[in-house]
């Protein structure tokens, strides 16, 4: 049995969550705007953590966060026991039946355009439950699937990771786009090469938006101007519109009146096809809410999403 001594020495299960983001964060204030909380109150509970355990957490070089070996084992064991806890609330959700609880998603930065409205829709059928996402790029999302935290992901190629089990849904076609000044707009046709010869804005490495062009230009054996690197769908379509250059990006980005200033190029090898996939860790217990989001998911499936784009050349498939 686990004595009520040992347990005093690690703090209280409120004080290891706010330490396991604060090490994800690598900083108090964006901690505590995570979770909600003054910067002190963030600090204080941290001090408490500290002095339960008896040793130093963590100290700051300049303005980073450094965990000490102390801080480390915590965060390692804080992982663990909250898994632990989460486990137990999915476990007891699915006894009780009920369809209270939560449904913790992360998502691309392209799939952030979209995703929104699917989980409206499903929101408005479940309204009890606590539904929170997160964003990042692809790679992001990716090492988060090493981590267990959340029910489902949304990527457009997914890693090979035999635990993920993947629902396939919506199409994701990327488009190119240019200013609507730009000599290009209205033409039919453009090939490939002509193109490629006008400055391109892409995307970070890491992000799959830039990978799928990369797969494409491999097989197309064709190279872009590339002038800039900028880490964000939108700020890209704003260079885009003020005449710093061409770009590829999913057609979900220009969706809901998001394409004002742009026009969309008919580009002869143009759109590149790709798709959405729902993932999710075989090894994580699904609760009552998770079934019912895999559910609607599925019915999904190849539904094309109705986001009045209405600005896109014909797909060649
Ligand atoms: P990203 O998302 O470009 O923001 O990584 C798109 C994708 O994964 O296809």
């Amino acid at each position: 049995m686990v004595s009520h001594r040992v347990h005093a020495h690690i703090g209280t299960v409120r004080q290891l969550e706010i330490m396991l983001v604060v090490y994800e964060q690598r900083s108090i204030s964006a901690a505590a705007r995570q979770l909600y909380l003054t910067q002190p109150s963030v600090s204080m509970q941290l001090a408490k953590l500290a002095d339960a355990v008896g040793l130093p957490l963590y100290y700051s070089v300049g303005k980073q966060l450094r965990f000490t070996e102390a801080g480390q084992a915590v965060v390692e064991s804080a992982r663990e026991i909250l898994r632990c806890y989460e486990y137990l609330d999915l476990k007891l959700a699915d006894l009780r039946g009920l369809e209270t609880g939560s449904l913790q998603l992360a998502v691309v930065t392209t799939a952030k355009y979209f995703i929104p409205h699917l989980i409206g829709e499903f929101y408005q059928q479940h309204p009890q439950l606590d539904i929170r996402f997160r964003v990042g790029n692809r790679r992001q999302i990716i090492e988060r699937t090493g981590e267990d935290e959340d029910d489902f992901y949304v990527f457009s190629h997914p890693p090979d990771n035999p635990d993920l089990e993947l629902v396939e849904f919506l199409p994701n076609r990327l488009l190119a786009i240019a200013p609507e000044n730009h000599p290009l707009a209205g033409r039919r046709n453009i090939p490939l090469a002509e193109f490629a010869g006008y400055p391109f804005l892409r995307r970070e490495e890491g992000s799959g938006t830039r990978h799928a062009i990369e797969r494409f230009l491999d097989r197309q054996g064709a190279e872009l101007s590339v002038r800039m690197t900028i880490e964000s769908n939108e700020a890209i379509k704003h260079a885009v519109m003020s005449g710093l250059g061409v770009s590829i990006l999913s057609e979900h980005t220009l969706a809901f009146g998001g394409s004002a200033g742009l026009a969309v190029l008919d580009v002869q090898e143009l759109p590149i096809n790709t798709r959405w996939y729902l993932g999710r860790r075989q090894s994580r217990p699904l609760s009552p809410a998770a079934r019912r989001f895999l559910d609607y998911a599925r019915t999904l499936g190849n539904a094309p999403l109705d986001h009045g784009l209405g600005l896109s050349p014909p797909d060649k498939g």
